[in-house]
C-alpha cells in the first residue's frame, strides 16, 4: 500500500511564535501589567502573574523542547516596557536577558525571529499619549535602534509590530484592551502611527544591519459573503476585509492608506517599501450579511455558518483552505511570506491535531503551487497567557499546569515534531493522529 507524502522544499523553516507578556510572567512596568489588575478585565480574573516563567528562566527548557522537536525557528518578541522603563534610560540587565535567549536559541540550532511590539507599552510612553500621540514614532525608532544594536549579533530577522489592526481595534475601538478607548478615529490615527514608526523603524534597523529582513505581521480574517449571491453581502464583505487588513500591506507598499471606512485617503511619507518579508497570522474566517443594524461593523454582521467547525469557545472557524487563499493574496504584493502565526485553541484535542493536518496540508499546497511562503510559525510553544481570555483558552503544543509550572506534550506537540523533523506530512500521520480525515484527505 502506497502512502501519500507531501514533501516540503529544503530548507522550510518550522518553528513556533510566543509573545513577550504572554510567556514571562514578573512583568510590572507596562499597560498590560497594570490593565490586569482591574476588575473585570481578564476572564475568570486571569494574570500574566507569573505565566511561563520566563523571566524565571524556564525559556531554557522549553527552547531545549522545540529543538528536540526539530523546530528550526522561533518567534519571540521584547517587552519595551522592560527595556526602557523610563524614556531613553535602558535597563542593560534586561537586555542581557534576552542576548541570552536568542544565543540561547542559536546554540540549540533554532533561527530566532524578534517582534519589537506586541501589544503591550511602557507606563512613560502611555501617558504620553500612547499610539495617540505621532511622537510615538521617533521613540519606537529610538527603542528598535537600541534592541538591533544590542541583538543584531545574533538576529536578522525583525517583525516590527504585531497585528497593528487587532491592537487598534481592540484598544482604540472595542476598548477592550488598554487603554479600553472606544473611539474608530483613534483606531485610524493609531494604525496611522503604527505604519510610521514601522517605516522608521525599518530604515533604523537597515542602518545598522543592511542585510536585516524586516516586515509586519498582521491578522488576516477573512470576510466571506453570507449569502454569495446577494451583491450587498459581498460589497460589504470586501468593505470589511479592506478596512480590518488589507489596508495594511497596501500602505507599506504603495505609501497610501486608505480606509473605506470614513474615507480616509491618506499618503504617508517614507511608508512605501518598507516590507522585506509579509508575515500573516491566520486563524480563521467570518461569514458577513449586509445588516442596516449594524453600523459600528460597516453594515455588516459578521457570524459563523451554522455548518461551521468552531473551537470549544466559538471564536475561531476550522477553515484550513482560508490559508491558502491568504497566502495566494499576501503573493500579490511581490514579498516573501512567513506564517507569523497560525494555530488552534481549544480543550477539544481531537479538533486541535484536526486543524494541524489541516493547515499543514493547505501550507503545502500554497508552497507547490510556487507561492513564495518560507517559514511556518505555530502559535504557541506552550500554553500561555491570552489577553483578554486570560488562561480560558489554551493554544499551546505543550499544556502548561500553572500551579507546578509541569509541561506536558499534547497530540498536536507529537505531530508537529513529526513534520517538522521529517519536514513532510504523510497520509499514514494523519491515519494515527486523525484516522476520521483521512477519506477526505487522502481519498483512494
Ligand atoms: C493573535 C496574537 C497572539 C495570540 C493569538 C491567539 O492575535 O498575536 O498574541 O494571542 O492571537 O489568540
Amino acid at each position: 500500500m502506497i502512502s501519500a507524502t507531501h514533501t516540503f522544499p529544503r530548507g522550510f523553516k518550522w518553528g513556533s511564535a510566543t509573545a513577550a507578556h504572554q510567556v514571562e510572567g514578573h512583568a510590572q512596568n507596562s499597560d498590560w501589567a497594570q490593565w490586569e489588575t482591574l476588575p473585570g478585565k481578564i476572564k475568570e480574573n486571569g494574570s500574566a502573574a507569573v505565566a511561563c516563567d520566563w523571566w524565571g528562566g524556564r525559556w531554557r527548557e522549553d527552547f531545549d523542547r522545540a529543538a528536540a522537536d526539530g523546530q528550526t525557528t522561533h518567534r519571540l518578541s521584547v517587552d519595551w516596557s522592560r527595556i526602557e522603563p523610563r524614556p531613553a534610560v535602558w535597563d542593560d540587565e534586561a537586555l542581557d536577558h534576552y542576548r541570552q535567549m536568542v544565543s540561547g536559541l542559536r546554540e540549540r540550532g533554532i533561527e530566532p525571529m524578534v517582534t519589537l511590539h506586541h501589544f503591550t507599552n511602557p507606563l512613560w510612553l502611555v501617558e504620553k499619549g500612547g499610539w495617540e500621540n505621532p511622537a510615538v514614532v521617533s521613540h519606537f525608532e529610538r527603542f528598535a535602534r537600541k534592541v538591533v544594536s544590542v541583538l543584531g549579533d545574533h538576529v536578522d530577522w525583525w517583525c516590527t509590530i504585531n497585528e497593528m489592526n487587532v491592537y487598534a481595534y481592540n484598544s482604540y475601538a472595542e476598548g477592550i484592551w488598554p487603554p479600553g478607548k472606544k473611539d474608530i478615529r483613534l483606531c485610524f490615527t493609531a494604525i496611522r502611527h503604527m505604519l510610521m514608526a514601522h517605516a522608521a523603524a525599518y530604515r533604523a534597523i537597515h542602518e545598522l544591519q543592511p542585510h536585516a529582513r524586516v516586515g509586519v505581521a498582521p491578522n488576516i480574517l477573512l470576510f466571506d459573503p453570507a449569502r454569495p449571491d446577494f451583491a450587498l453581502d459581498a460589497r460589504v464583505a470586501s468593505f470589511q476585509a479592506r478596512s480590518f487588513y488589507e489596508a495594511i500591506p497596501q500602505a507599506l507598499h504603495t505609501g497610501k492608506l486608505l480606509f473605506p471606512v470614513g474615507g480616509w485617503r491618506e499618503r504617508l511619507p517614507g511608508v512605501a517599501g518598507t516590507m522585506d518579508f509579509f508575515g500573516v497570522n491566520y486563524y480563521g474566517r467570518r461569514l458577513t450579511a449586509f445588516d442596516l443594524n449594524h453600523p459600528g461593523t460597516l453594515f455588516g454582521r459578521t457570524f459563523h455558518s451554522a455548518e461551521a467547525e468552531v473551537d470549544n469557545m466559538g471564536l475561531n472557524e476550522l477553515y484550513p483552505e482560508g490559508l491558502f487563499r491568504v497566502i495566494k493574496w499576501a503573493a500579490g504584493f511581490g514579498k516573501p511570506i512567513a506564517i507569523t502565526e497560525n494555530g488552534w485553541g481549544d480543550n477539544d484535542e481531537g479538533r486541535r491535531t484536526r486543524a494541524m493536518l489541516g493547515h499543514v496540508r493547505q501550507l503545502w499546497r500554497a508552497v507547490n503551487f510556487n507561492l513564495p511562503v518560507q517559514a511556518y510559525f505555530y502559535w504557541s510553544l506552550v500554553d500561555n497567557f491570552e489577553w483578554e481570555r486570560g488562561w480560558t483558552q489554551r493554544f499551546g503544543l505543550y499544556e502548561l499546569d500553572l500551579e507546578t509550572q509541569a509541561r506536558t506534550p499534547r497530540a498536536a506537540a507529537k505531530l508537529y515534531a513529526e513534520i517538522c523533523k521529517s519536514n513532510t506530512l504523510t497520509a499514514e500521520m494523519a491515519a494515527r493522529y486523525a484516522p476520521e480525515v483521512v477519506p477526505a484527505m487522502f481519498p483512494g
